[in-house]
């Protein structure tokens, strides 16, 4: 999809994508160009296993300028969670590649791994990103409060983010007191998620990111689809418009804010 003659290609960062998963394998270059064609100028790609940031990190030595990894075990996926899945991460995390610890968090709304297992695995994950000194990118579905007790009592000395934010005002506030960013996904575009929505205008401009976490969650227009990263666009938009705000200004200051959480190189912007 090429934008309108009239309409300038602003740059956007998808801070939150799982290129690596193989729903991307067939097709993964044409994603790419998608996502150039739409001006995403670079991806996070978060890994959820030792496998999974393995590849993440090879598809950042593939396109070194575009793609960069995080190294993490998902609270879904703990396959990874014994000592020596433990020592691999370690050594994952500080690959030059990778630009942050995680995901990890608390997803209390499946069950499929114990919920004190999840605990222990992300206190773990804040302590190696505060030992790194890298930024921590956290999951919270339905358990704010045992997460931010956690935070709480490891501290996070590098930032960190919550992904896929799903709270409203009052879980958005208590993220932002903890220095915490807010990175919105394509659930924004869904009229029906009225506390999230309510929340946006909230996020301050130097503390807002905005990702796909592709393969999932595709944004309106494109609900029920695979989703991809030149999809963050169709976010923004809806991002923007609750925000009052224009794309240009939401363009800046999401890239400006990516590059300063996650330590990347400075972007050249030309509108
Ligand atoms: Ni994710």
């Amino acid at each position: 999809m090429t934008p309108k003659k009239d309409t300038p290609l602003y740059q956007w960062i998808d801070s939150h994508a799982h290129l690596d998963f193989d729903r991307f394998d067939d097709d993964r270059g044409e994603v790419i160009s998608r996502a150039k064609a739409r001006g995403v100028s670079r991806v996070i790609s978060i890994g959820t296993r030792i496998e999974s940031t393995e590849r993440a990190i090879a598809l950042a030595e593939r396109y070194p300028e575009f793609i960069y990894a995080t190294a993490g075990f998902h609270p879904l996926y703990m396959t990874d969670d014994h000592e020596e899945g433990w020592r691999s991460l370690e050594e994952l995390i500080v690959h030059p590649r990778v630009v942050g610890v995680g995901e990890t968090g608390l997803d209390y709304y499946y069950d499929h791994t114990p919920h004190d297992q999840q605990r222990r695995s992300f206190r773990r994950h804040l302590q190696l990103a505060n030992r790194f000194k890298k930024p921590i990118i956290i999951h919270i579905r339905d358990a704010f409060e045992d997460a931010f007790k956690i935070i709480d009592e490891e501290g996070i000395k590098a930032g960190g983010v919550v992904h896929c934010f799903t709270g409203g005002p009052e879980e958005c506030l208590a993220s932002l007191e903890r220095g915490l960013y807010i990175s919105l996904s394509g659930i924004v575009t869904f009229k029906s998620a009225k506390a999230l929505r309510a929340a946006v205008p909230l996020v301050p401009n130097d503390r807002l990111l905005i990702e796909t976490d592709a393969p999932f969650l595709a944004p309106t227009p494109h609900r029920g689809q695979r989703n991809e990263p030149a999809f963050v666009v169709d976010t923004a938009h809806c991002v923007a418009q609750l925000r009052e705000e224009t794309l240009e200004n939401l363009s800046l200051l999401t890239l400006e804010n990516t590059a300063r959480l996650f330590s990347l190189p400075a972007i050249e912007v030309s509108l």
